[in-house]
């Protein structure tokens, strides 16, 4: 059996993300917002981060899964792109943890093609540790030096997503 280990509780997340949130309504007070949740992670975190947001802002979707195994290469693949026309207007990526960087570095490229104005990141953790790319999380609940971790969003094989806190995986 998996063992859990808490990490981070549900009132620490709620206290962060509220900040947050108000950090960004404050920085983009005079710019046209759109956040962009890369998926599946990101799922809670955007529902919360947005509803802690007091500007106007409009939401989309984006979808990248990475390959595993054999050749870890990095390999990116687009699973959904935003519908919204982001030409112009300023991008904030909703991440839930940055590792590598990897994934991150493919999607800001991808969207540089878009012609925003903008674009920054915002992630929930930021796993510096690994990091092999050079992205800069512009906004981030919290930092972590190493280890796994599930819940609120982030899974292990798909599963405990729908943790409301986060836990250390001990398999
Ligand atoms: P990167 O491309 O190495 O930065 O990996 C980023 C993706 O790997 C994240 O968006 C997560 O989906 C997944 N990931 C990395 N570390 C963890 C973790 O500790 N728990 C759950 N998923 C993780
Ligand atoms: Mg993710």
């Amino acid at each position: 059996m998996p063992e859990f280990i808490p990490l981070i509780s549900e009132q620490e997340i709620k206290v962060r993300v509220q900040e947050t949130g108000e950090q960004i309504s404050k920085d983009y007070r005079d710019l046209d917002l759109v956040l962009i949740g890369v998926l599946k992670g990101s799922f809670m975190f955007l529902a919360d981060l947005s509803r802690k947001i007091s500007i106007d802002h409009e939401i989309d979707l984006i979808g990248a899964s990475s390959y595993e195994g054999t050749a870890s290469t990095g390999q990116i693949v687009f699973t959904k792109q935003p519908d919204l026309e982001l030409e112009g207007r300023d991008i904030l990526l909703v991440e839930d943890i940055v590792d590598t960087g990897h994934t991150l570095s493919k999607i800001v490229e991808f969207v540089r093609l878009l012609d925003p104005r903008s674009i920054k990141i915002c992630s929930l953790i930021d796993k510096r540790e690994r990091r092999e790319m050079d992205i800069d999380v512009n906004y981030s609940c919290f930092s972590l030096e190493k280890g796994f971790i599930v819940g609120y969003g982030l899974d292990y094989n798909e599963k405990y997503r729908n943790l409301p806190a986060i836990y250390d995986l001990k398999l």
